[in-house]
């Protein structure tokens, strides 16, 4: 196997200032960058942090020393050149050829192998089972979903979670809200996915609270004492405290609606292409959750107040007061999390738990791992709150049907349709089925989403746009599934033309590079750095921003550079491998964003 250019450059560049300049520096620390555009090189050393320890004031002189000691010492770095203190470095053709040869077929391209450690636990997703998903779920699955490949592309063992806040005020609501109006009806009575049902009634409910919200004011209450009163919360609440103590009816109807509501959920994640290692429920961990504030409270780490609630003080930390239990013994939200972590923690004896959670829970996120610590658990250190921004439409687009939120089923189903037009406009389904047209539309409304929404940095709040979305010439996902579906039809033809298999070629050692074969080559030999750092950072925008320059990178060089009509053998044969890399690679690229990449389009 040949040895990184990284390493290489690296260790002889430590060598140097060893032997020029006697000074000792870790070969790690030092660091290459991509060559910029507009010099000649491929990676790129910026000497000007070294000057004061070499004891130079001219940039110039330290880069050429350097690098006359690294060319004359390795057959990798065919020559440099120094402008302004960039010392930048040209990769022989032989180590871009052996490169090449080496890696072309290997469809784990860019993989660590499995280490043998623990595994992290990977929480996303996380509903409640009182109304159907949004589109803020969207970008959760697919962060949860992706970062998850990316660990494991990383050679963690990962373990994916989801878990369903199926208990609760919430779910109560919408309980009593389809006690008192629905007449009974049901999914299959009124033809509607489960969740929209459920959600329905969610909505019912606030309209009913509202109104009666009113009616006490207009009778003089104030508006806190309104909210407080108001008929039909009070019998959500009492519902809560029925379920709570087991009361059979409640745990029966809570039963139905959730049933509806998990069949709903399945379809959803079936069509996000989203799955699932573990399921767990708050109604099988709250009581753990609650163990655990008991043994909080002996310890002294939890206090409790007149009115009987459970709370801890976390002023000195800089938080405040936080609940725990409430008055009449109720559970909340914190509690729940306390028992699923350990639960998780110890179900997988697991290295890490992250948690995909929207920003508006960042304070929930550093409430709990905060106290985990207080009650004593050790791998609570390594709880990582993988927080994103917000996700919106633009203005005007597409209201869901309650007015609110995007609902993530719609959403969906209007990219199929907005996939097929396109589609159907650009001519690119001529001679297909009609399953493998309908096929194609799915695979590239979802690749759409999908990169639209993995492309941006986490942290980011960010617009989805439809329409620009699923646009084959932008920094898309159709743009690079197409990319793709080019790649395999030039290997098909050849493969046709010539009775052979790309895959047993062998590139020649003679041939030269243009620089639009370098630069795919380049693009090429970093992605599994980019994997890695996508992993550190927990940013699947790294290898969509990756995938979309490989795919520039290609659609460049093949723009001006025959491959099937090349008569030179032995550059053809190195142009298909070339595009075989290439069509892997982005395969697995889109693979760790969760998108089918069509082979004929
Ligand atoms: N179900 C919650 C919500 O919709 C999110 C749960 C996040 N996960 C957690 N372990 N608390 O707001």
């Amino acid at each position: 196997m040949i040895k990184m250019i990284d390493t290489i450059l690296q260790e002889l560049t430590s060598e140097a200032f060893k032997k020029e300049f006697s000074l000792d520096i870790e070969p790690c620390s030092i660091v290459f960058t991509p060559t910029k555009k507009e010099f000649e090189g491929d990676f790129t050393l910026v000497v000007f942090p070294y000057m004061q320890q070499c004891g130079l004031k001219n940039p110039t002189e330290l880069a050429d020393r350097i690098g006359n000691y690294v060319v004359s010492r390795t057959e990798t770095i065919e020559s440099f050149n120094v402008i302004k203190g960039f010392l930048n470095f040209v990769i022989s053709e032989k180590y871009w050829l052996q490169f090449l040869q080496e890696n072309f077929k290997n469809e784990t391209y860019g993989y660590s192998p499995l280490q043998e450690d623990k595994p992290i636990v990977i929480e996303y997703s996380s509903p409640n089972t009182n109304k159907p998903l949004h589109l803020g779920h969207i970008r959760n699955n697919l962060l949860g979903w992706s970062v998850a490949e990316i660990l494991k592309a990383n050679g963690y063992a990962v373990k994916k979670v989801n878990l369903v806040n199926d208990r609760g005020i919430h779910i109560c609501k919408s309980m009593i809200a389809w006690e008192k109006f629905s007449g009974g009806e049901t999914p299959e009575s009124c033809g509607m996915k489960g969740d929209h049902l459920v959600g329905k009634y969610y909505v019912l409910f606030d309209k009913h609270y509202k109104q009666q919200v009113g009616e006490l004011m207009a009778k003089g209450l104030s508006k806190e004492e309104a909210e407080k009163q108001a008929p039909i919360l009070l019998e959500a609440q009492q519902m809560l405290k029925n379920w709570e103590d087991k009361d059979e009816e409640t745990i029966s109807l809570w039963k139905k609606m959730n049933s509806w509501v998990y069949d709903g959920f399945e379809q959803t994640y079936r069509n996000l292409g989203i799955d699932f290692d573990k399921v767990y429920y708050e109604s099988e961990t709250f009581l753990l959750g609650k163990d655990l504030v008991q043994e909080g409270l002996k310890k002294g780490v939890f206090y409790r107040k007149e009115d009987n609630s459970v709370w801890i003080d976390l002023t000195a930390d800089g938080l405040d007061e936080k609940l725990l239990l409430r008055k009449d013994g109720t559970s909340v939200y914190m509690t729940q999390d306390l028992g699923t972590a350990c639960l998780r923690h110890s179900d997988f004896d697991s290295e890490r738990l992250i948690y995909v959670v929207g920003n508006e829970q960042n304070y929930h996120f550093a409430v709990l791992k905060l106290i985990l610590q207080k009650l004593g658990f050790e791998w609570a250190k390594d709880l990582y709150h993988l927080s994103y921004g917000m996700v919106e439409l633009p203005n005007g687009k597409m209201k869901s049907r309650e007015g609110t939120v995007v609902d993530a089923d719609d959403l969906m189903e209007q990219m199929v349709l907005t996939a097929k037009s396109q589609t159907e406009e650009h001519g690119k389904t001529e001679g297909f089925t009609e399953q493998q047209a309908l096929k194609l539309y799915r695979q590239l409304a979802m690749g759409a989403l999908k990169y639209f929404i993995l492309k941006i940095d986490p942290k980011k709040n960010m617009l989805f746009n439809p329409e620009e979305s699923i646009d084959f010439n932008g920094n898309t996902g159709p743009f690079i599934q197409y990319t793709h579906a080019r790649v395999c039809s030039v290997i098909r033809k050849a493969e046709e033309q010539e009775q052979m298999m790309v895959k047993s070629l062998q590139p020649d050692k003679d041939v030269t590079f243009n620089d639009k074969e370098k630069e795919v080559l380049r693009v090429l030999y970093s992605f599994p750095a980019v994997v890695r750092q996508a992993g550190k950072t927990y940013s699947p925008a790294l290898v969509a921003n990756f995938v979309f320059d490989l795919a520039k990178s290609f659609n460049a060089f093949y723009q001006d550079t025959p491959i099937l009509r090349e008569k030179d053998e032995c550059l053809k044969t190195m142009r298909l491998c070339l595009a075989y890399f290439t069509g892997t690679t982005i395969k697995t690229a889109m693979h760790l964003l969760g998108i089918e990449v069509p082979e004929k389009m």
